[in-house]
């Protein structure tokens, strides 16, 4: 059981979703967050004076999934989310002790397919 955890442009978000889905994978939570990174920040004008706020909306998607699953998973964020432009953002993946279903009481695997 891992977890990934994919950084992206907001703008990739439904791209990334999609590829997902093609690979099988439906289920994820994702949150709105902002980060600092190499490709620089939005700049906003107070008084005639330009000021770069630095960071960045992006998107992260958290993903529990099957060993299996981690491939697949990582080259469809890899594909949709790629532009080669500094900002593309960050997969990472961590390994999962253990995951409980709430409504079934099922662990490991079957936690995940239940
Ligand atoms: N070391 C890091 N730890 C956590 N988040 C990071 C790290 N590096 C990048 N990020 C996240 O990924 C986003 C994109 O990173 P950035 O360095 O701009 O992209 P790239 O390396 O592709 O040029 C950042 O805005 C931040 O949210
Ligand atoms: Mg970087």
């Amino acid at each position: 059981m891992k977890k990934i955890n994919a950084i992206v442009r907001a703008s990739k978000f439904e791209a990334v979703r999609d590829a997902l889905a093609e690979k099988n994978i439906h289920f994820f939570s994702f949150f709105e967050i902002k980060g600092y990174g190499h490709a620089k920040g939005e700049h906003r004008t107070y008084r005639g004076a330009a000021y770069d706020i630095g960071y960045i909306a992006r998107i992260e998607l958290e993903i529990i999934l099957s060993d299996t699953f981690v491939a697949p998973a990582i080259e469809a964020i890899l594909s949709a989310a790629k532009t080669g432009e500094k900002g593309d953002g960050l997969i990472t993946v961590t390994p999962i002790e253990q995951v409980i279903n709430i409504r079934t009481g099922f662990t490991g695997s079957e936690a995940i397919n239940s």
